[in-house]
């Protein structure tokens, strides 16, 4: 009897302990899935002065240590290199690049592109996905992007990516008219 007790006890303690174990992998693989779901609405955009820079291109990130390393990777432009998921980069005050788990957008290892309206009342979302469209020079962002893939796709300088019609002091004059920033 004593025996059968204790196998019992034996039983129900590595059958509570498994039952833990599937109740935390059921808490643990949903939550796990949806961290690396990253949310972008127009609340994620504002007055690009705000954010810091390295040159004229601007970064946002939640975690802190992962904006440092997306900078360094911009600022010794590292080859080969992917930025940290969650990472926002802008230049132009009505464009974007989000940068999301690669599977979401495999093509473009994981890089959303915004077209924005940004105005006194904030920032709305034109146009977002893989496939969007320059409007003043109708080509897609991707298609001017693509050649800076060995630098996940960010073009900077010397990264074989078609110029943008601005140089830096008309891209530094565009970003300090962001009409977001005049909000009061
Ligand atoms: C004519 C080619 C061209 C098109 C079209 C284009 N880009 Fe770019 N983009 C560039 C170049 C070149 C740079 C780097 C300019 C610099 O640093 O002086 C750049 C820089 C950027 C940056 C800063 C990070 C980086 O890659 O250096 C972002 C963000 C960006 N572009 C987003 C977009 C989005 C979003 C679109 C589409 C709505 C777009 N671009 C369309 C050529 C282009």
């Amino acid at each position: 009897m004593r025996t059968f007790i204790n196998v019992c006890r034996h039983l129900c303690l590595s059958t509570g302990s498994l039952m833990l174990l599937i109740a935390g992998l059921g808490f643990c693989l949903p939550s796990g899935a949806s961290a690396q779901e990253l949310m972008v609405s127009e609340q994620t955009f504002g007055c690009i002065l705000g954010w810091p820079k390295v040159r004229n291109t601007r970064f946002k990130h939640s975690d802190p240590e992962k904006l440092k390393e997306a900078m360094r990777i911009f600022r010794d432009s590292v080859p080969d290199k992917e930025y940290p998921v969650g990472t926002i980069l802008q230049l132009i005050p009505f464009e974007a690049m989000v940068k999301h788990p690669r599977e979401k957008f495999p093509n473009t290892n994981g890089w959303e592109f915004f077209f924005l309206d940004v105005s006194k009342e904030g920032t709305r979302i034109t146009e977002r996905g893989e496939q969007v469209v320059n409007r003043s020079q109708g080509v897609t962002c991707l298609s001017c992007h693509q050649p800076a893939a060995r630098f996940d796709f960010v073009c900077e300088k010397g990264h074989g990516c078609a110029p943008i019609p601005f140089d830096d002091q008309k891209i530094a004059e565009i970003q300090r008219s962001d009409l977001r920033c005049m909000k009061k």
